[in-house]
C-alpha cells in the first residue's frame, strides 16, 4: 500500500491520544472514522479537537475552516463501521488482551486485504498485536506523542514481522501528516518511554522521598535540563494510570530498575490521573 492509496483512516479510541491522531490525520485531508464504545466518550475527544483545531485558526495556522476539518470526521461507536478503512489506528486501552480482540475483530470487519493495522501503543508489543491480524507483515507501531497536534515526533515501531514496505508506509504517512518519523525494533517502551518512564518514575520517587517539593523538583528539572516540564507536571499532562501501565510492564518485561513507586500507584488508585480528571500532582480544577 502506498501513502497515495490512502482516503479513509480508522482510529480506534476517542481519548486524548486518539482524538489527537484523527485531528492530525483530518488536518492532513484523510476522511477519518473514529469510533469509540461510547457517545460520552466520542463527544468529549470530538470537543477537544474542536479546541485544539480554534486555537490552530486564532494564530492563523491553519489553511482550511474548522468545520472542514471536523467534517471530515466521522464518530461512531460500531467497529463494522471501519469496514472501509484503508489504514487503522488504534489507540484505545493500554490492555494487551482488549487491543488483541479489538484486531481479531477487525481481521473480519476491513475489506481491504492490504489494509495496514498499526498500533499507537506506548510500550506494548507490536508483534505480540500482530500475530493475532491477517497478515502480520502490514503490522506496524505508529507511536504519536502528547500532545499530538503539537508534537513532531513519531515513533514508528517494526515488529519481528513489520515487512519493509509497511514500515516505509508508516514512514511516509508520518510525514504526510506533517510529523517527524524515528524508527526503532519492538522492545519494551521503544525508545520514548524507555527514557522518559524511569525518568518520571524516578521523579516521583524523589517526591515520596521527601527529598524536594513538586515545585522545586518540576523547577529544577526545567532549569537543570532545559526541557518544557518537569517529572511531575508531564506524568500529569501524560495521564498517571499511562504513566502507571507503562512503568509497569517495563519492570515486568525488563526488571527492577523500573519498580514503580508507590506514590504513583496510590495516585492512580485514588483516581488522581493528572489533567484529564482535574487532579494529578497538582489541581486543574
Ligand atoms: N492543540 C493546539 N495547540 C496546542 C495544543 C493543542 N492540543 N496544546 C498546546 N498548543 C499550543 C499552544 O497554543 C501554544 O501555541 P503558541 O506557541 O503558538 O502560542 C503552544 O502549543 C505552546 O503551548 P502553551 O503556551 O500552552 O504551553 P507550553 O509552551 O508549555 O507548551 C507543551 C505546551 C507543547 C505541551 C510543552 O509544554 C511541551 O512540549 N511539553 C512536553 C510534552 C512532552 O514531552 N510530550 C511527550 C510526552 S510522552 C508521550 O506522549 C508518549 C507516551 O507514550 C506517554
Amino acid at each position: 500500500m502506498k501513502v497515495e492509496d490512502v482516503k479513509v483512516v480508522g482510529v480506534l479510541g476517542a481519548g486524548t491520544m486518539g482524538a489527537g491522531i484523527a485531528q492530525v490525520c483530518a488536518m492532513a485531508g484523510f476522511e477519518v472514522v473514529l469510533r469509540d464504545i461510547e457517545d460520552r466518550f466520542l463527544e468529549r475527544g470530538l470537543n477537544n479537537i474542536r479546541k485544539s483545531l480554534e486555537k490552530f485558526a486564532a494564530k492563523g495556522k491553519l489553511s482550511e475552516d474548522v468545520e472542514t476539518i471536523m467534517g471530515r470526521i466521522k464518530p461512531t461507536t460500531k467497529l463494522e463501521d471501519l469496514a472501509d478503512v484503508d489504514l487503522v489506528i488504534e489507540a484505545i486501552i493500554e490492555n494487551m488482551e482488549v487491543k488483541k480482540e479489538t484486531f481479531r475483530q477487525l481481521n473480519e470487519i476491513v475489506k481491504r486485504e492490504d489494509a495496514i493495522f498499526a498500533s499507537n501503543t506506548s510500550t506494548l508489543s507490536i508483534t505480540e498485536m500482530a500475530a493475532v491480524t491477517r497478515k502480520p507483515e502490514n503490522f506496524v507501531g505508529i507511536h504519536f506523542m502528547n500532545p499530538v497536534p503539537v508534537m513532531k515526533g513519531v515513533e514508528i515501531v517494526r515488529g519481528l514481522l513489520t515487512s519493509d514496505e509497511t514500515l516505509e508506509f508508516a514512514v511516509e504517512f508520518t510525514k504526510k501528516l506533517g510529523k517527524e518519523p524515528v524508527v526503532c525494533r519492538d522492545s519494551p517502551g521503544f525508545i520514548s518511554n524507555r527514557i522518559l518512564m524511569p525518568w518520571i518514575n524516578e521523579g516521583i520517587w524523589v517526591l515520596y522521598e521527601g527529598v524536594a517539593t513538586k515545585e522545586e523538583i518540576d523547577r529544577g528539572m526545567r532549569l537543570f535540563t532545559n526541557v518544557p516540564m518537569g517529572p511531575l507536571e508531564l506524568a500529569d499532562l501524560i495521564g498517571l494510570d499511562i504513566c502507571l501501565a507503562a512503568i509497569e510492564t517495563l519492570h515486568r518485561e525488563l526488571g527492577d530498575k523500573y519498580r514503580p513507586c508507590p506514590l504513583l500507584k496510590q495516585m492512580v488508585q485514588a483516581g488522581l490521573l493528572g489533567r484529564k480528571t482535574g487532579r494529578g500532582f497538582y489541581d486543574y480544577t
